[in-house]
């Protein structure tokens, strides 16, 4: 049972803390007391170094859509560490990968590759200001593209600033520059007319409006589709760019979320799963855009490296991750994700407790929340939900479950319908302790 003083997680973690701070090299998977260390994964569950197995719903913050050591990409990663694992050359690889996610993203016609989502949404807004001459960008209040100062700016931002139809560029990190605030303009996620009053008050300011359609950390609430048309629009009317981020959204079907949004971005960020469980990010465009990075004639507009940028054990672990995601096994990813879902929003009934699942397809969220979510603003944990939030991702834990600290979950293609079942089972028994303490 978590915790337990003697556990060898335990003392892990306190060896932890004298080299690491807070013994922690990830902010989001701190755990207190302290976090489960994995010794090894396959398919879809992990074993702790305590020897207990778990079924894996993090799956690497979404990344991990294989499960893990999956033999399809064990092959691949073993065959090209054999050959190398990195060089000050390009290799034919990242053409592979690159000419993979063009076959698939209508909008995509060339790509650059990165290490992270985060440095593909820092190339994207980048070349958005390369692209336009302009040095502003829009996001969405409360969503998360990674740690880029700018991308970063009203992440957290506290009901005490919340001022209505008005979100307000607050900073996350300590120390972040003033002028950082000054060049993001934060709109209201699934509010038409308040995203448009904000943008239309920065016309000729904005090189871009960066947009995930499902922002985990603003609640998982799928975006109306009339926000991302009116935000398409929007875009041309004032001369920015959009930058649709995929980076966990590319995982909701076979084209991406582009055409389930009937979107066309100008810029896509990339990350996570087009890695086979290897670092990665991308970004992508048509080719007119993508002439920012172009040093054919000399310094590009845009220069932009990476010593692992494109290494070809992620372009080749990413290339085989992608040929395992037909259309066949996104349906079952939909169908086990509506499944799951509706158990979910049955359990809390069950239970008497307030509280359903967002997401789509393979992604879901549950919230402990009255009210339906559908931003960041609803979907704001009080410090009393955050308590028992944290109580039901332990008490899953204990389920032989795990989920991700804010309750995010993503399925993993190695799942059975049985492995879904038994998720379910899990949440029913850990809500219904949860009713009665
Ligand atoms: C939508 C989105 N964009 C960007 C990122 C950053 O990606 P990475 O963690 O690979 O830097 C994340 C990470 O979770 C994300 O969810």
């Amino acid at each position: 049972m978590y915790p337990d003083d003697n556990s060898k997680s335990r003392a892990l973690y306190e060896r932890a803390r004298a080299v690491l701070p807070g013994g922690n090299t990830r902010t989001t998977v701190h755990m207190s007391p302290y976090p489960v260390y994995l010794e090894r994964g396959a398919g879809c569950r992990v074993w702790d170094v305590d020897g207990v197995a778990r079924i894996d719903v993090i799956n690497n913050f979404t990344a991990a859509i294989h499960g893990h050591a999956h033999p399809v990409l064990t092959q691949a990663a073993q065959a090209q560490a054999a050959l190398g694992t990195a060089f000050g050359m390009p290799t034919a690889a990242e053409i592979e990968l690159a000419e993979g996610l063009a076959a698939r993203i209508a909008t995509v016609d060339q790509c650059r590759f990165t290490n992270s989502g985060t440095e593909a949404v820092m190339a994207a807004l980048k070349a958005a200001r390369a692209f336009t001459g302009r040095a502003k960008i829009a996001k969405c209040e409360g969503a998360y593209h990674g740690s880029y100062d700018y991308a970063e700016v009203s992440l957290d931002t506290p009901p005490s600033a919340w001022r209505a139809n008005a979100p307000v560029s607050t900073a996350y990190a300590a120390g972040t520059p003033p002028a950082v605030l000054e060049d993001v303009v934060v709109v209201p996620f699934n509010d038409v007319d308040g995203a448009a009053e904000v943008l239309r008050a920065h016309a000729g300011e904005l090189a871009a409006i960066l947009v995930d359609p499902m922002p985990n950390r603003a609640g998982l609430a799928p975006a109306d589709r009339a926000y991302v048309q009116a935000l398409r629009e929007l875009a041309d009317e004032i001369g920015a760019l959009l930058i649709f981020d995929e980076v966990i959204c590319f995982r909701l079907g076979p084209n991406g979320a582009q055409p389930i949004w009937g979107v066309e971005a100008d810029l896509t960020t990339l990350g996570k799963v087009i890695g086979g469980g290897f670092p990665i990010g991308a970004v992508g465009g048509r080719h007119e855009v993508m002439a920012v990075f172009d040093p054919t004639d000399g310094k590009p507009p845009l220069p932009q490296g990476g010593t692992f940028s494109a290494n070809p054990v992620s372009m080749r672990c990413g290339l085989a991750a992608l040929d395992l995601l037909d259309a066949e096994t996104f349906a079952r990813l939909d169908r086990q994700g509506d499944r799951l879902r509706a158990a979910i929003d049955e359990a809390f009934a069950a239970a008497g407790l307030q509280g359903h699942a967002t997401g789509m397809g393979s992604l879901l969220k549950i919230h402990l929340a009255p009210q339906p979510v559908r931003d960041y603003r609803s979907a704001y944990l009080d410090p009393e939900a955050a308590r028992r939030l944290k109580a039901l991702i332990v008490r899953l834990l204990n389920e032989g479950v795990i989920v991700a600290p804010n309750g995010l979950m993503a399925l993993s293609t190695p799942m059975t319908d049985d492995d879904i079942e038994q998720i379910a089972d899990a949440i029913r028994r850990s809500l219904a302790q949860l009713a009665r303490q």
